[in-house]
């Protein structure tokens, strides 16, 4: 079991070598086999790298794959809701067999480490779909990212050159270790995540707000690895929540940093892994609010939530803060749930992501019941093609 605030497995994995280890991987690295990731792995290789995905230390092998499949733990027990794999084509499975070493590569061909391969094996794609989705229909982005992978999985332990380069929010890619040295520089014992792929609008601010009244501070943390074209680009979103935290939060309660990982839309059990991350980051509270990580209509408004009765509470070691569908209560001119407001439905304002979208593409105003209108001001620039 482990405590609140410790990382998952009880200790933060570092997976970038260093001093001798380095000069000899680097060394070696030129004659090996190379596997270039896309984006999607590049991320989940950050997050090995940089101990977000701890206590893992490399891309699943057979037996941890299936348990995380049909269990939503690691073979110890310990919760984890969704395979971290490495997949490459079947046409390769003749060079890439265990007891080989390959590089890893970026997008430019240039190394990032090494995987020793120790076992390779198929999944069954439809199976793990509908058990980690609950779909198999391929219209479901995650779905259909998992369809298009290779055929061959390899499993195998990590060792990492460096973490990938990124060009952009270089003052706001706080590593675990970083994030957890930034809570103890600011005093913080508690701290919840808030985990987010959209501009904060004032339903999440209210969350946020709620949440932070029973902790030291709040980790604003939004994902900017993939997420789904209609999705509001990361660039984007950053300035909008810069401009949130400047004059709306206090300096010293929030802290804005950048998750790498990629968006799998996987709901509920997305739900599980964005906490688990965030307790690496040093979290010991995580908001989940309605149709988390959702896509579509996969998934029930509070399915999300639901799932952490089937997770053992005390392994998991992340407090997870459940938030009904926050909406502009007219009746009490504040930001309210069915648990705060007695008011008809009539009485209550909500505004869904497409209707956001819908109304900046017709260069409407975002009325500031939904959001802040610094928010509001960039969305509609940036909408105009600013
Ligand atoms: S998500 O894919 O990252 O979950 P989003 O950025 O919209 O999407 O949501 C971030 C968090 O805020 C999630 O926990 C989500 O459930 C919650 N959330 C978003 N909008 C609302 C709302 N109106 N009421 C309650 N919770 C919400």
């Amino acid at each position: 079991m482990s405590a609140l605030g410790e990382p998952h497995g009880g200790a933060l994995v570092d997976l970038v070598a260093e001093g001798a280890e380095r000069e000899q991987l680097a060394r070696e690295i030129a004659d090996l086999p190379a596997i270039e990731l896309d984006s999607r792995t590049a991320s989940d290789f950050e997050l090995l790298a940089n101990g977000g995905f701890s206590p893992l230390t490399g891309f699943m092998g057979e037996a941890a794959y299936r348990s995380v499949v049909e269990e939503m733990t690691l073979p110890d027990g310990l919760p984890w809701s969704i395979p971290v794999t490495l997949s490459v084509p079947e046409a390769r499975a003749g060079e890439l067999r265990p007891g080989v070493r390959a590089s890893l590569r970026d997008g430019d061909g240039l190394p990032l480490g090494v995987i020793a391969i120790e076992e390779t094996y198929r999944r069954d794609k439809a199976h793990e779909a509908g058990r980690v989705f609950r779909t198999a229909d391929e219209a479901h982005p995650g779905v259909a990212a998992l369809m298009a992978s290779g055929d061959l999985a390899l499993g195998g332990p990590v060792r990492a050159l460096r973490l990938p380069d990124h060009g952009d929010f270089p003052d706001h890619r706080l590593t675990p270790a970083q994030t957890r040295a930034a809570f103890a520089e600011r005093g913080w014992r508690t701290v919840v995540g808030f985990q987010t792929r959209n501009p904060i609008h004032r339903a999440h601010e209210y969350l946020i707000k709620v949440a932070l009244e029973g902790v030291d501070g709040a980790l604003i943390h939004p994902l900017v690895g993939d997420t789904k074209d209609d999705d509001i680009p990361a660039d984007v979103r950053m300035r909008c929540y810069e401009a949130l935290l400047a004059r709306y939060f206090p300096a010293d309660r929030a802290l804005l940093s950048v998750l790498p990982a990629a968006m799998r839309y996987a709901g509920p059990r997305e739900a599980v892994f964005h906490a688990i991350m965030r307790k690496n980051h040093g979290c010991t509270h995580f908001i989940v609010g309605r149709d988390h990580a959702g896509v579509g209509n996969y998934y029930g408004t509070y399915d999300a939530q639901r799932i952490f009765d089937d997770i053992d509470l005390d392994a998991l070691g992340i407090q997870p803060l459940f938030f009904e569908h926050a909406f502009w209560c007219l009746r009490s001119g504040a930001m309210a749930t069915t648990k705060t407001s007695p008011a008809p439905p009539e009485e209550r304002l909500f505004l869904s992501g497409t209707k956001v979208r819908e109304m900046l593409a017709r260069g409407e105003d975002l009325p500031v019941e939904f959001t802040r209108p610094e928010v509001a001001a960039i969305l509609m620039e940036s909408a105009r093609g600013g």
